[in-house]
């Protein structure tokens, strides 16, 4: 299936339903874990983006006429070929953007369920019939019939940390919906992403509906977001990349997942042992570099010396290494990212943090990493580190968790530990976020759940059924009987 795909370690693009290296020298891709060259994909010109958007936009009208289950048959023939797949998938996957191997499999594998879930939930978007009587002055012989459409192209931008998962999360809604797709990949994440995209095809997507772009973000970007071609943008990434599109595409509709510092707040009478393990599991797992990863603990005073000495225990039990071994902290994405989390790490010291536990490292390995006593004058307490570093910031009651909670520019998810229910829920109507998760760690799934960000974190919904009904729109027939 992936033979045509690349010609040694050189990767290819698939456009028009065909695999085509770039005209232009290729990127080359490295192993975060060992620096060596995992292989190379094409970086695309304008002309050859042109032709991927000209073929998506002439595939797309006949696609859109092919009836939804013959696309959800073909989805589920994908879902099918991924989990035949996946050990193979994994594996570059791992390599590619050093994830322990076996949170690479188990990405591989939620993203065929996300797909045959997807196809399924496709057959049921149903349009409705709106009678007019119910409006003042109106008569019920005038209605109108609602059906939902497809929008037309869909350019899909992905992230490096889930480039399977997150590259499928919006290719599958938009296809089971009548659109079709150019993908543009994360560069760290391409080859992964291009072994997606040969599943579609090889499951029978007819040429153009599927096409990816490859090529740094930094030179094609603005290319391909203001391309007059693009009729929707869905994009996973930072903030900072996020806000710069949206300053770009005018009256393009535009789906945002940007960047989070999510908070779980931790009052008197949480069970600790249970915080301590969902904390760290949520801050530390693929090295912090989640969108959802617990980013800092807000815990009343009179309760936090007990949770830190837990929490000590359980970071200190994660294993550090090379992502093809038993380990939980990985090296990060490029040494610019452990830079950057160095430098939140070395503020924190300098103003006083009291390091509990960690704070070595060997280029872009860095160990997990600990601190306490952080006080709102240090970026940690701000910035999204993308790395294996949590903060302890002590509270004096859950007002003042709300307060240090919604100060924060972002505003995807957070977390309160608590045996008081009816707290909990007051609290969680307070707190300036896409989802509040009462007793666990943040987390998107399960992917059918609604997905979002508020503030700085994001703009409209994703979630299976959210995400196919963000990709198509509703088109209104209005029928005039004789009165
Ligand atoms: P990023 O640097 O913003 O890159 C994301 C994607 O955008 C990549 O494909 C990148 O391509 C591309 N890109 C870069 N510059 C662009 C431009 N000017 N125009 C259009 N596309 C451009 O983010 P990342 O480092 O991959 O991912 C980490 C960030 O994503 C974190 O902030 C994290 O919180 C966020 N994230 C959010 C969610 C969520 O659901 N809310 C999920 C995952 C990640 P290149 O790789 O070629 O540069
Ligand atoms: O990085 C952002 C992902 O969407 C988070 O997904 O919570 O399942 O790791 P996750």
């Amino acid at each position: 299936m992936f033979d045509s795909m690349k010609e040694g370690n050189a990767y290819r693009c698939l456009i028009n339903g065909r695999w085509v290296s770039g005209r232009q020298p290729p990127i080359e891709v490295i192993q975060p874990a060992d620096k060596r060259v995992l292989g190379t994909v094409p970086a695309l010109s304008k002309e050859e983006v042109d032709e991927a958007f000209a073929a998506a936009k002439e595939a797309q009208k006949q696609w859109a006429e092919t009836p939804v289950s013959e696309r959800s048959a073909l989805l589920h023939e994908a879902s099918y070929l991924l989990e035949e797949r996946a050990e193979e998938i994994a594996d570059v996957l791992s390599r590619e953007i050093s994830k322990d191997y076996a949170s690479s499999l188990s990405e591989v594998k939620r993203t065929a369920d996300f797909i045959r879930f997807t196809a399924d939930e496709g057959k049921h978007l149903a349009g409705r019939t709106v009678g007019a009587d119910s409006f003042p002055g109106f008569h019920k012989r005038r209605f109108s019939i609602v059906t939902r459409v497809p929008l037309g192209v869909v350019l899909a931008i992905s992230p490096f940390n889930y480039p399977v998962n997150l590259s499928a999360s919006k290719i599958a809604p938009a296809l089971v919906a009548g659109n079709s797709v150019i993908l543009k990949p994360p560069t760290s994440g391409a080859i992964s992403a291009l072994h997606l995209a040969a599943v579609f095809s090889e499951a029978g997507l007819p040429a153009g509906v599927l096409n990816t772009v490859t090529g740094r973000g930094s030179e094609i970007g603005d290319y391909l977001v203001t391309h007059p071609m693009v009729d929707f943008i869905s994009f996973t990434g930072s903030t900072a990349v996020g806000k710069r599109i949206a300053r770009q595409v005018g009256m393009v509709p535009l789906l945002l997942e940007l960047g989070g510092k999510d908070a779980a707040i931790v009052l008197e009478d949480a069970d600790l042992d249970d915080a301590a393990k969902d904390i760290v599991s949520g801050a530390y797992s693929y090295s912090g570099q989640r969108c959802t990863a617990v980013k800092r603990v807000l815990v009343v005073e009179s309760v936090a010396d007990a949770l830190v000495e837990k929490l000590k225990e359980r970071v200190l039990a994660l294993k550090t290494g090379m992502p093809h071994e038993k380990v939980q902290i990985t090296p990060l994405i490029s040494d610019q990212a452990a830079d950057y989390v160095q430098e939140l790490i070395d503020d924190a010291l300098a103003k006083g943090a009291k390091l509990v536990c960690g704070n070595r490292r060997e280029g872009n390995l860095l160990w997990p990493t600990l601190f306490d006593f952080v006080t709102t004058d240090m970026r940690l307490a701000w910035e999204e580190p993308f790395g294996p570093v949590l903060p302890v910031i002590r509270i004096q009651d859950a007002e003042e968790g709300i307060e240090i909670a919604n100060r924060s520019e972002y505003g995807l998810q957070a977390a309160v530990f608590t045996k008081n229910i009816d707290l909990a829920f007051s609290i969680a109507e307070r707190l300036e976020v896409g989802t509040v998760h009462i007793n666990n760690k943040t987390e998107r799934g399960p992917d059918h759940f609604p997905f979002l960000g508020v503030k700085s974190s994001g703009m409209g919904t994703q979630g299976i059924r959210y995400s196919i009904e963000a990709m198509s729109r509703p088109k209104v027939v209005v029928v005039n009987l004789e009165p």
